[in-house]
């Protein structure tokens, strides 16, 4: 098979994860005997550098030329005091904006060797296998935003959503929850916003279509609560973009480190953008010590959906849980003998899935 990837490192860690990305990709397309084309492109900080703006049109066009983008992490304290229409971040929203990517798919597995990592108790995060679904192009991030008044001393930022924006997400996240363990929880602050209470009127409406999946509506700071407190009852959760953002990050200690958490960005077809849910993490960046799994399987979701890929995606996955069954890990997760850096982390993750394919070879001869 032959694909074109959009390669977008960004900032900080992004461009150390992403150089380790590239390898594994380029390490399955050997073993599998795909074509990969590799195609960089310049967002977020490094953009404003090189060119003054944080999502060239060149960029724009590589990834629309591309069947899948791979992004690394935008921003950093360097581009603090840019103007606000040209901050790295608005990069990473134009460009999810651009391509319609409205579906956010981040799992949050808690990994049997890593529970230890965790901050949380291991019965409480044993088990725990759940999906936040994000709405990624509308709500907040996206409304009226300005700064007015005499002084410029009143801010304001809009939170709006239309119907049809809240049906294709409502819609992909039953979708998704039909396929796992059929539980859909829908989180909102409807005893508050009006948006929510939409939101929560366009859940039951669409509820109707599949009588097969539990459905339960969630206030987001009880949700808060209770993915610390019982994350194992989650399956499926679907929300809006601010709080999705904010309960990813939160559910990442479950996982035991932000560097644990895959994301996809999805659209209607098989188009997609893949990155880590972390950001560029100035206070690690150029020290080979971040944790490049987020961004691996951020890559092995981009075989599975957007290349239905399954067999290479699984071997990926693969690859990394036995890397970390034999208690490798980077800093953000252990403090072991066996803690090593990004690179030393991904050259196991190399030699395990090229160990297994030489096997699976043998076995098939
Ligand atoms: P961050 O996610 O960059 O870092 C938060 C903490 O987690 C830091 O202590 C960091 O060292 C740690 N961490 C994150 N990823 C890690 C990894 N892979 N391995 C080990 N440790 C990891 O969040 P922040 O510090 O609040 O933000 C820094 C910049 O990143 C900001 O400019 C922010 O806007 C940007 N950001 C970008 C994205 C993105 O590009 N998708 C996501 C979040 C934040
Ligand atoms: C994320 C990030 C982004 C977001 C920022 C960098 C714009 O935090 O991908 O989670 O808030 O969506
Ligand atoms: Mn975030």
């Amino acid at each position: 098979m032959k694909k074109r990837i959009a390669v977008l490192p960004g900032d900080g860690i992004g461009q150390e994860v992403m150089e380790e990305a590239v390898r594994v990709l380029k390490a399955v397309a050997d073993c599998f005997d795909h074509k990969f084309e590799f195609t960089e492109g310049l967002i977020g900080g490094a953009a404003i550098d090189a060119v003054g703006n944080p999502l060239p049109p060149e960029t724009l066009d590589i990834c629309k030329e591309s069947d899948a983008i791979l992004l690394g992490a935008v921003g950093g304290p360097k581009w603090s005091d840019v103007p606000s229409d040209i901050r790295p971040e608005k990069g990473l929203l134009g460009l999810r904006k651009e391509m319609g990517l409205f579906a956010n798919l981040r799992p949050v597995t808690a990994y049997r060797q890593l529970v230890n990592a965790s901050p949380l108790k291991r019965e409480v995060i044993e088990n725990v296998d759940l999906m936040i679904v994000r709405e990624l192009t509308g709500g907040i991030y996206f409304g009226k935003s300005e700064r007015r008044g005499e002084n410029q001393d009143i801010a304001v930022d809009t939170l709006q959503y239309d119907v049809k924006e809240i049906e294709r997400i409502v819609e992909k996240a039953f979708q998704l929850a039909r396929v796992r363990r059929k539980k859909l929880t829908s989180v909102d602050k409807a005893n508050v916003l009006e948006s929510s209470r939409m939101w929560r009127e366009i859940v039951d409406q669409i509820s109707v279509k599949y009588p097969d999946v539990e459905v339960e509506h969630m206030l987001v700071d009880s949700t808060a609560m209770k993915l610390i407190h019982h994350p194992e009852t989650f399956d499926v959760v679907v929300t809006e973009n601010m709080f999705g953002d904010i309960l990813s990050d939160e559910a990442s200690m479950i996982a035991g480190s932000l560097g644990m958490l895959p994301s996809a960005s999805l659209r209607s077809d098989s188009a997609g953008l893949y990155e880590p849910v972390h950001g560029s993490a100035p206070d690690i960046a150029g020290e080979n010590k971040a944790n490049p799994l987020a961004m691996i399987l951020s890559a092995a979701m981009m075989l599975k959906y957007s290349f239905h890929l399954e067999k290479e995606a699984h071997a990926v996955e693969s690859a990394v849980t036995e890397v970390l069954n034999q208690g490798y890990c980077t800093p953000d997760v252990g403090i072991s003998g066996k803690c090593i850096g990004t690179k030393e982390m991904i050259d196991k993750v190399m030699d395990k899935l090229n160990e297994n394919h030489a096997i699976s070879g043998i076995l098939s001869a």
